[in-house]
């Protein structure tokens, strides 16, 4: 384990190990991105380094790509590897149905075509990342650029008939411009504080024009390694 690092990076390092250990050589496995993820990419970049494990990493953003590769993990398109092994990712929320809120990072729409490509999804995660109902952490729906405040409207009266708390949108940032994905869209970030019901928002809200992929993932994850600050980590 790295030296000198915080509890909640312990936390995330703790989990990310314990789920790279899932991956054997021979498979094909879809690569999450953010800090949690990241450190699982550093954990199979070691055992590639160190143990000749020998796999096919799928990258579900640039950074993880960038990073893969730079650790010497053999990395290809999804559309190469056509299907996958596991999927290992982290979350932004998830409860006890293992429903998630991902997007944090804004990777969303990558991370979950990878993972629903996947036998099997691994969600790596701090313990503060479990809650009894989603939706404290903004839900992050990726809309294409043309028309996006229309499309922003029509999310905002959508929202007016839907079992949550908060209806307040924005558009994501980079300093002074729209956060851009790396499949060229901008993010709005819902605030809804309490979502009653994920499934029925996620079909709703992709059913509006202009909206690519919300964060919200039903019936996707399998299992989730939950990583505690002092180094204990348990299997869900
Ligand atoms: C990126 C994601 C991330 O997995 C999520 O934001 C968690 O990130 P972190 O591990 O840094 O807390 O969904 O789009």
């Amino acid at each position: 384990m790295p030296a000198e690092l915080s509890p909640i990076e312990k936390a995330k390092f703790v989990s990310a190990k314990r789920a790279s250990d899932f991956v054997e050589t021979g498979m094909r496995v879809g690569l999450g991105t953010g800090s949690t993820a990241a450190w699982m990419v550093r954990c199979l970049g070691e055992r590639v380094k160190n143990d000749g494990l020998k796999i096919k990493g799928v990258p579900t953003s640039s950074r993880t790509a960038a990073l893969a590769q730079s650790l010497g993990i053999e990395v290809v398109t999804l559309d190469e590897a056509k299907w996958l092994d596991l999927t290992i990712d982290g979350a932004d929320e998830y409860d006890a149905d293992l429903s998630l809120i991902k997007g944090g990072g804004g990777a969303h729409l990558q991370e979950k075509v990878v993972a629903t490509a996947s036998d099997r999804m691994i969600v790596i995660a701090d313990a503060a990342k479990k809650v009894d109902t989603l939706g404290a952490f903004p839900l992050p729906l990726e809309v294409i650029p043309f028309g996006w405040q229309t499309t922003k409207t029509l999310v905002e009266e959508t929202l007016v008939g839907m079992d949550v708390l908060g209806r307040t949108t924005a558009l994501r940032m980079n300093g002074d411009a729209p956060f851009v994905t790396d499949e060229g869209n901008h993010i709005l970030d819902l605030h809804l504080e309490r979502i009653g019901n994920p499934r029925q928002l996620s079909l709703v809200m992709n059913q509006i024009p202009g909206v690519v992929e919300n964060g919200l993932f039903i019936d996707i994850c399998d299992v989730v390694v939950v990583g505690h600050g002092d180094g204990r980590v348990e299997v869900t």
